[in-house]
């Protein structure tokens, strides 16, 4: 009896939510019109998201899948994750990673999914407690990244393809003083490296010396890379180090820049909170 009653309060709580969404859906629609505290030309006109919500209801139920929003203006560069996504060091690929302890076909009221994976999946950000273990005694996991090396103008550059990224590439690159965030674009993008399950020991990273030569040379802090290691294979603990030592550089792995031009950008990379974690899986997107 106890049950039934606490599954009914639920059900009636679902459906007030319910109610208040359409309620809200309604009012966000007829506000879209000219007033103080909301004038025209200040929201995002073309994509009326009231005009979303209804033909949701009567449309054949396709959810979006999208990589850019805004016809443009925003690209995702972020990989889904994905249980053939690329994982460090195994030819398995990321596996399953999500579980459904509660669901509807077993007769819960609502579907409620609980993950497991790395915290360095996919599209990720590394902690200074990454390769230094005092670091991460001391406590400095994702949560203590700065947003501000995260967030704001970036250069999206391509290396050069027959090296990986050594001090030599970083100086053809001649990115100029100033530049605080880089994106870069090697030939593990052109071979696909993360549409392809098994970890690929090959692909193209910071060498030594290249994290060496940025740290001396450039006012870079924040690294972008488009695999899961922002150091090569063969530096894999020797560029990390270099890199995070000095626990101003921050390193995003695994993004995706297929068929995104060079240039400036504005990029947005929000990593969870995760108290405790050196690794985390994180959002990013680039504004034009
Ligand atoms: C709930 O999960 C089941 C799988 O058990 C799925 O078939 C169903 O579409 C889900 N329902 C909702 C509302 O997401
Ligand atoms: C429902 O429960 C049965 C029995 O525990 C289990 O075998 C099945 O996988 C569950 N289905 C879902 C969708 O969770
Ligand atoms: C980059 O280094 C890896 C080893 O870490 C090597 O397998 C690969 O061939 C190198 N790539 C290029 C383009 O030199």
């Amino acid at each position: 009896m106890m049950m039934m009653k606490v599954s009914f309060t639920l059900l009636l709580t679902c459906t007030v939510h319910m109610l208040t969404f359409t309620v809200e859906s309604l009012a966000s629609c007829s506000s879209s019109s000219a007033t103080e505290a909301y004038p025209s030309g200040y929201g995002d006109e073309h994509s009326s998201s009231c005009g979303a919500s209804y033909s949701h209801e009567h449309d054949d139920l396709v959810p979006p899948k999208r990589e850019v929003y805004g016809g443009g203006r925003i690209i995702d560069i972020t990989h889904k994750i994905r249980s053939d996504l690329p994982s460090f060091g195994s030819s398995e690929g990321v596996g399953q990673f999500l579980w459904l302890p509660s669901s509807m076909k077993n007769g819960s009221f609502a579907n409620i999914s609980e993950m497991k994976m790395l915290t360095h999946t996919g599209t990720h950000v590394d902690a200074p407690g990454h390769f230094f273990d005092h670091y991460f005694d001391a406590g400095f996991d994702v949560d203590t990244l700065d947003l501000d090396v995260l967030n704001g103008p970036a250069l999206l550059v391509d290396v050069p393809r027959d090296k990986n990224i050594t001090a030599e590439a970083m100086e053809s690159l001649n990115i100029p003083r100033g530049v605080r965030r880089v994106l870069f674009r090697t030939l593990n993008t052109d071979r696909k490296l993360m549409w392809k399950k098994e970890f690929d020991t090959s692909f193209v990273g910071f060498m030594k010396d290249g994290a060496q030569w940025l740290i001396e040379n450039t006012d870079i802090k924040m690294v972008g890379v488009d695999y899961l290691s922002a150091a090569a294979f063969d530096n894999l603990i020797s560029a990390h180090l270099v890199f995070l030592e000095g626990r101003d550089i921050i390193l995003v792995e695994g993004l995706k820049l297929d068929d995104i031009n060079p240039g400036i950008y504005s990029v947005h990379c929000l990593p969870l909170r995760l108290v405790g974690a050196e690794g985390s899986p994180i959002r990013c997107i680039l504004i034009k």
